[in-house]
């Protein structure tokens, strides 16, 4: 098929990469000239394993291509995916300005019947406002609306498309339907057919719940800690139960990234508005942001509450591994806190980094982890990178002043550590 994808973000580029890879034409549409330029020869803005390879191969199969143009771009696609960014207002509601620009676009060119996907994840309602919008800009009602949200997750972006556990296809006409379950047969998955406001639904609550499990393993791990039982052995044990499952159940600072904030948050609006107060979630949220701080009480709690002069290494900034986002990373919060307590704090990410001295003023880093670790009074982990978790334990306690590791992600096992003789504080378990 042909296919006009508008918006290069983590859920446009990933998702049109993946329908050319499937057997589509597909035209990645931006007005960032800069970043379309570049995805030309193959330059990807992001950090995502796997995406510059499919990138590069499409494009040399002539099956992708990137544009400026959104006129020229539409005039030969089938279906129109939208997948522009909706970034939180200060009321947590969902900013749907860039949305209503593309849907305008659209309305002024639009000659033939097409099909207008939704993908960025939109407040309910959003997708009949959107043809609300393209009947008014385009005269006339020859085309679909619809809503197919995302699931992909940063970091393992190309895998999850590829191999995705669900499509949700919101539509009101047959022919929307026929078109966008063709375009999903080769996935191979379940598709999940309903009307639009339901696949809206679908996207925040899938996101809310996810979000509800960490925050809730985080309230267990916390009482854990005031009664002496271990987190992760809780989770193995309430996870072998089908019905509650092993994922998502791992405790630590919380969870951040630009989806589980902003979605919990505009589904806490859009209940909000419709008269209903959304009292989990809000708690989910609560929650989540006391969280981080636990990781500062116990580096305090290492050092008898005196911070000052200490030369703490964090390694890990990003809001989970295999990103370089920062967005809402519990980095952010957490490293101010231990400066303004006079400590002097190296970190280290294995891609983060740059990003990183954008979100935290006076972030100093360093170019491995062995250099910020070097005569650290504490080692402080915050993200759970691969290399992290592959850390020598031995090796580390030779190049510190003191053994003191504070674990936010819980990577390391209690008897290892007591055998090598650290200090070792972790989230829901014995210190
Ligand atoms: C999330 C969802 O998982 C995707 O399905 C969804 O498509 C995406 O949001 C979106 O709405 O676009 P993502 O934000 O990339 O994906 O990250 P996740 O892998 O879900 O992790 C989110 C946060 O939860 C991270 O900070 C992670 O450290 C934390 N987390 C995750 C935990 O603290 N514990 C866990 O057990 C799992």
């Amino acid at each position: 098929m042909n296919i006009c994808v508008i918006g290069t973000g983590y859920v446009g580029l990933v998702s049109g990469v993946c329908f050319s890879e499937i057997g589509n034409k597909v035209t990645c549409v931006d007005i960032d000239e800069n970043k379309i330029n570049n995805l030309k020869e193959g330059i990807i803005p992001i950090y995502e394993p796997g995406l510059e390879e499919l990138v590069v191969k499409n494009i040399e199969a002539k099956k992708l291509s990137f544009s400026t143009d959104l006129n020229t771009a539409m005039e030969n696609a089938e279906i129109i995916f939208i997948a522009v960014g909706t970034p939180p207002k200060e009321n947590g509601e969902a900013d749907l300005r860039f949305v209503e620009a593309v849907a305008t676009s659209i309305g002024k060119k639009l000659n033939n019947y097409k099909v207008i996907v939704t993908k960025s994840t939109v407040p309910v309602g959003t997708g009949k406002w959107i043809k609300g919008i393209i009947e008014k800009e385009s005269g006339h009602n020859n085309f679909d609306v619809a809503s197919n949200p995302e699931f992909l997750r940063e970091g393992s972006a190309i895998f999850d498309t590829m191999n995705m556990e669900r499509a949700v296809i919101g539509v009101e006409s047959e022919k929307a339907k026929e078109w966008l379950t063709k375009l999903h047969e080769p996935f191979k998955t379940n598709i999940v057919i309903s009307d639009i406001e339901t696949a809206e639904m679908i996207k925040y609550a899938a996101n809310a719940f996810l979000a509800t499990k960490i925050s809730f393993i985080n309230e267990i791990a916390n009482i854990c800690e005031l009664v002496g039982a271990d987190v992760t052995k809780v989770a193995e044990g309430m996870g072998l139960d089908n019905r509650i499952g092993q994922a998502f159940l791992a405790a630590g600072i919380g969870y951040g990234g630009s989806c589980f904030p902003k979605d919990t948050n505009a589904l806490i609006n859009i209940a909000e508005k419709a008269g209903y107060n959304l009292k989990i979630v809000k708690d989910v949220e609560d929650v989540n942001k006391n969280q981080r701080f636990r990781i500062y009480d116990k580096v305090k709690e290492a050092f008898n509450s005196d911070l000052n002069g200490k030369k703490l290494a964090v390694l890990g900034l990003a809001f989970k591994p295999n990103t370089d986002d920062m967005r809402a990373a519990p980095s952010i919060d957490i490293i101010p806190k231990l400066q303004e307590e006079g400590a002097l704090v190296l970190a280290y990410d294995p891609v983060a980094m740059k990003n990183a001295h954008k979100e935290i003023p006076n972030l100093q880093t360093v170019e491995s982890y062995i250099e910020a670790v070097q005569d650290a009074d504490a080692v402080i982990i915050l993200t759970d990178w691969e290399e992290f978790k592959n850390l020598d334990l031995i090796t580390l306690k030779g190049v510190v002043k003191q053994p003191v590791l504070i674990d936010g992600r819980n990577m390391f096992s209690l008897d290892d550590m007591e055998e090598l003789g650290y200090y070792y504080a972790s989230i829901g378990r014995k210190t």
